[in-house]
């Protein structure tokens, strides 16, 4: 797809901001022995990305306002528009140096998302769509939910919440009712590239609940922008208010959506 400037301006700060961490990700290893400096250093990249896509995209844009994962939030000339920002998901993965973790910029427009570049450097996989336009993977596979309607032949993917978590109970009483009723469940630890698998057919429904505004919007618009469907657990709920999601294919989408919210 020939994307619009500002696809351009996403994917291009994306890999810049890839080259940086592919670079900390390599160090990483090294690191591991002391589980202080792995995690000092991890957050340092983290924070050098950020920077490194603002830089980008205000650089781009200046009048854009921003929301970002270390850096907050910031006001811009424009109110209308704004980048949402995780420079780096999966931050778990990249500490204990496995290769799943992504980029995720998205574009807000008067509060709706219109662009949005998911990246997994390790793989070499950009995700990305814009309304109305498709969702795509690298340079031209349109992307498509599976059609599996099946509940025993699907696959589907959360985010167990950290020890301590008030979530951890509820997500694991999910877990029971569904693990029985279908061919497995995963947790990879990218809610970006969660909702972006979504999107590609590799599993056929996510769910995850006290997530932030940067976790889920890029993801979010490609999932829909691939047929698939998005709603907040609470379906009356905004997503990114919420922080919470369930997004699957549409044949899925009732069957899983019930199992998941009958508490
Ligand atoms: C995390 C990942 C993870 C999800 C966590 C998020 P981070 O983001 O998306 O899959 O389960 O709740 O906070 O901290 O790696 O940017
Ligand atoms: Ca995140
Ligand atoms: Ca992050």
């Amino acid at each position: 797809m020939a994307g619009s400037a500002n696809l351009n301006i996403m994917m291009k700060a994306a890999r810049k901001a890839a080259r940086g961490l592919i670079k900390d990700f390599g160090e990483v290893e090294n690191l591991q022995v002391s589980a202080k400096s792995a995690g000092d250093f991890v957050s340092r990249a983290d924070i050098a990305a950020e920077e490194l896509l603002k830089e980008e995209l205000l650089g781009a844009r200046p009048s854009y306002g921003w929301l970002g994962e270390e850096g907050g939030g910031m006001d811009g000339k424009d109110p209308t528009r704004r980048w949402i920002v995780d420079p780096l998901d999966g931050t778990t993965n990249f500490l204990h140096a496995m290769p799943h973790w992504a980029i995720s910029i998205a574009l807000e427009h008067k509060g709706e998302i219109v662009s949005a570049v998911v990246y997994d450097p390790a793989k070499d996989e950009m995700f990305y769509a814009e309304k109305g336009e498709g969702a795509w993977l690298n340079d031209n596979k349109r992307l498509r939910v599976s059609n599996r309607h099946r509940m025993i032949e699907s696959v589907f993917a959360t985010g167990v919440p950290f020890a301590g978590n008030r979530d951890l109970p509820i997500t694991l009483q999910e877990l029971a009712r569904l693990m029985p009723t279908c061919a497995g469940v995963r947790r990879w630890g990218s809610a970006a590239l969660d909702l972006a698998y979504v999107a590609a057919g590799r599993y056929e429904g996510y769910w995850e609940r006290g997530l932030n505004a940067w976790d889920l919007a890029a993801g979010m618009l490609i999932v829909k922008e691939a047929g698939g469907f998005v709603q907040a657990m609470n379906p009356e709920d905004s997503v990114l208010e919420s922080g919470s999601v369930l997004a699957s294919n549409e044949p899925i989408f009732d069957q899983f959506s019930k199992v998941i919210r009958s508490a």
